[in-house]
């Protein structure tokens, strides 16, 4: 299949009207949100979401998020609106929060992966706004990388992985937020089931108590189901070995310069993703600054590029753990998984 591309800003409306087309025709168009770039089909046709599926690699029981262009859309989509999903609708869209209630009998079986729920987002970027409007239907998008991969935040990461296998990439730039939406459940006791940068803090200041999916910062134990599908797979992995430190600032750095050195002396090629607070103390070292520990949204940004960019120029990538609050509760959920829930312990 020939791949054709379209800029978001210098083709504008001929881009969305080109991928509105080619999604009514049951096709996949990858396109910008601000989280990561999504593999958009039509959500109402069952053929055309098995081909993100095919595009992908996707396993076949990880159920997709539909995406709207107005609020009002997640009507035909539901079985009714809860109210805790107004307020929160009210509050967060459009924005990087999707949330999950009982589906009605317009999703079709493919979308859902056989479950009785559905997950729906309004994403607040232009050009998905628009392309969505385009289409006339609820877009089924997962992130548009190979199944297992980082997420892509760029359109030349969605090339890397999509070319020949999808027929339009519409480039808008980088990503905004470089992680994908909050996933919250309304189905019972309002439940995240994977962070994002709509906060749990945030969440409670608008719904009251919100309470968190074990498996966010842990792997499934044996025999444990997964509330959110997605959850059970390694996710977000390099071709490289990803190490996490724990423990304050200084001693994170003092564990990654220790085990760097052993690592290097054994002929390996390592890297450090630094921060603004601990790039001194890797003097000597090679090292990327990936953000400041102070504002963890600049580290959520930057991580599936940095992941991507060394997937295969080195053999090891150190990087830090940040305090699970805020956003360093995304950062953590989407390290860890790199990592294969790997941490130096000394
Ligand atoms: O920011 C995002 O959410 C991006 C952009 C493109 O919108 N999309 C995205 O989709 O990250 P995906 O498919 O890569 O991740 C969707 C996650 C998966 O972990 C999936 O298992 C979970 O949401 N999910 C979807 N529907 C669900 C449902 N009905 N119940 C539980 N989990 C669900
Ligand atoms: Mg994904």
């Amino acid at each position: 299949m020939q791949t054709q591309f379209a800029n978001a800003v210098t083709q504008k409306e001929n881009g969305t009207r080109l991928g509105g087309s080619i999604l009514r025709a049951g096709g996949l168009v990858a396109f910008p949100t601000e989280t990561v770039y999504g593999l958009g089909a039509n959500g109402l046709d069952g053929d055309a979401v098995r081909r993100i599926f095919e595009a992908k690699g996707r396993p076949g029981d990880n159920p997709l998020i539909l995406h709207v262009a107005k609020k009002n859309d997640v009507k035909q989509l539901w079985t009714r609106i809860p109210d805790a999903a107004r307020t929160l609708m009210d509050a967060f869209w459009p924005g990087p929060l999707t949330l999950i209630f009982n589906r009605s009998s317009a999703v079709p079986d493919e979308v859902t992966a056989g479950l009785e729920t559905v997950a729906v987002r309004m994403p607040d970027n232009k050009t998905a706004l628009a392309l969505i409007r385009e289409a006339g239907v609820p877009v089924a998008a997962p992130s548009a990388n190979t199944s297992g991969k980082p997420s892509p935040t760029t359109a030349e990461h969605v090339r890397h992985d999509m070319e020949g296998k999808i027929d339009l990439i519409i480039d808008g730039g980088p990503c905004r937020f470089g992680v994908e939406s909050t996933v919250l459940s309304l189905v019972g006791k309002p439940t995240i089931l994977r962070p994002g940068a709509v906060t749990k803090e945030m969440l409670e200041a608008v719904a009251g108590p919100v309470a968190l999916a074990p498996s966010i910062l842990a792997p499934l134990k044996a025999g444990e189901t997964a509330a959110s599908p997605g959850m059970k797979y390694r996710h977000y992995a390099p071709d490289a070995e990803v190490l996490v430190a724990e423990g304050a600032p200084r001693q994170a750095a003092s564990r990654i310069a220790r085990a760097y050195d052993a690592r290097a002396m054994r002929g390996e090629r390592c890297i450090i993703f630094a921060t603004a607070q601990t790039r001194a103390l890797y003097s000597g070292r090679q090292y990327v600054i990936i953000g400041d520990r102070n504002e963890p949204a600049t580290l959520c940004a930057n991580l599936f590029a940095q992941l991507r960019a060394h997937s295969d120029d080195v053999d090891v990538i150190f990087a830090e753990a940040l305090p699970e609050q805020g956003e360093g509760l995304a950062y953590m959920n989407r390290l860890l998984r790199a990592a294969g829930f790997h941490v130096l312990s000394e």
